[in-house]
């Protein structure tokens, strides 16, 4: 498929002014490599769990002529109770919402919250802005500042000036690995608290991190909306699970933005044999931070440098020509890794140690 431009889309296509120059969001689906470009969990979803899922599917197929749930809210509240279990909350099903992945929960929040515009600290997760322009929210953009950490006096003083109605951090921040403390995140509750605003909490990597979720700050400041998804350390991104944490009046508003029936039946049913086992799908996560600690040391030792990462992937530069020359080479040598647009670095997303072998093998030609 060709990009798009302004110039190329037909006359008689009444797309709308400002996305005529957007490009369809999506790093590139090759075959034949090892994929190691888009954050996902490379361990499959366990066969005994498998077969519970076939268990559940009769059920579903035979009742695929009814609507699902609109509401999901067998799925909401075992989202609930995991989520209660793994952060010491105490969320009731009025405080979860779940969608088609987290990025349909930001695009519902946006929807619902985004008349005033958004403000977010790059780099960061780029569907944030594309998903902003989608839904005309105006978008601000602050830089982080040394090794990817927010300044935490500037960017109060960006809500304060700015006022947007919501304020995004991510964290542990994609593609940085970079994590935001508790304490951080509470001054940034704060300063959108005073402007009538809502910090939403991007905690997509949150289980491969130590920092302290920031649903931890719903109880005192109830304009905190914290997202997640199952599609990362869970190992279920096939099936599309994200959803949020936050007071119950902030899920009302988001019940207007959502389209009636969007989570369907075999989704919702998958998700809830998922969670059913959530010990099983969440099993390889300490693997994964073992072997991002171990690939990260191998890549200092080549002379790279590596970006702190508490997520399941590595922002690395020093490599010794541009991304692009460096992401090519990474492909003939049958590795797929990410060109964030960040010039003089790539992410690569841990996998399986021979995978992360391979990687290594491949990167050690471009040592600086
Ligand atoms: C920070 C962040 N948020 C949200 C998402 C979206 O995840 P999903 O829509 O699969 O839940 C991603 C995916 O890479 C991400 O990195």
């Amino acid at each position: 498929m060709t990009s798009p431009t302004s110039s190329s889309w037909p006359d008689w296509l009444p797309i709308r002014e400002e996305l005529a120059d957007l490009k369809p969001y999506g790093a590139p689906q090759l075959s034949g490599v090892t994929a190691l470009n888009t954050n996902e969990n490379p361990f499959p979803v366990p066969s005994a769990v498998v077969v519970q899922m076939l268990e559940a599917l009769p059920n579903v197929l035979e009742n695929l002529n009814r609507y699902p749930d609109r509401d999901a809210n067998a799925l909401r509240e075992e989202l609930a109770s995991y989520i209660n279990k793994s952060t010491q909350c105490n969320f009731t099903t009025a405080n979860i919402w779940a969608a088609n992945g987290s990025n349909e929960i930001l695009q519902t929040l946006m929807l619902a919250c985004g008349g005033r515009g958004a403000l977010g600290f790059t780099p960061s997760y780029s569907v944030h802005p594309l998903i902003a322009k989608a839904t005309g929210t105006k978008w601000y953009a602050e830089e982080r500042g040394q090794e990817f950490a927010i300044n935490v006096v500037e960017a109060v003083a960006q809500i304060t000036r700015d006022k947007p109605g919501l304020t995004f951090i991510t964290t542990p921040n994609n593609p940085t690995g970079t994590a935001t403390s508790f304490a951080d995140l509470e001054k940034f509750a704060a300063a959108a608290r005073d402007i009538n605003g809502l910090l939403i909490v991007d905690e997509a990597y949150a289980e491969f991190s130590t920092e302290r979720s920031a649903t931890g700050l719903i109880a005192n400041y109830p304009n905190v909306v914290v997202v997640r998804t199952m599609s990362k350390a869970f190992a279920f991104a096939g099936a599309r699970v994200g959803y949020a944490i936050a007071d119950a009046r902030i899920i009302d508003a988001m019940l207007v933005t959502r389209l009636p029936y969007h989570l369907s039946s075999s989704t919702q049913a998958l998700a809830l044999v998922a969670l059913a086992n959530a010990d099983a799908l969440l099993a390889e996560v300490a693997a994964l931070i073992a072997e991002r600690v171990r690939v990260a040391s191998e890549l200092t030792k080549l002379g790279f440098e590596v970006s702190p990462s508490s997520a399941n992937f590595l922002l690395f530069s020093g490599f010794n020509c541009g991304s692009q020359s460096a992401w090519e080479t990474l492909v003939s040598a049958g590795v797929l890794v990410r060109d964030v647009g960040l010039a003089g670095f790539l992410r690569v997303t841990i996998g399986l140690p021979a995978q992360n072998d391979q990687f290594l093998t491949a990167i050690a030609s471009l040592r600086p």
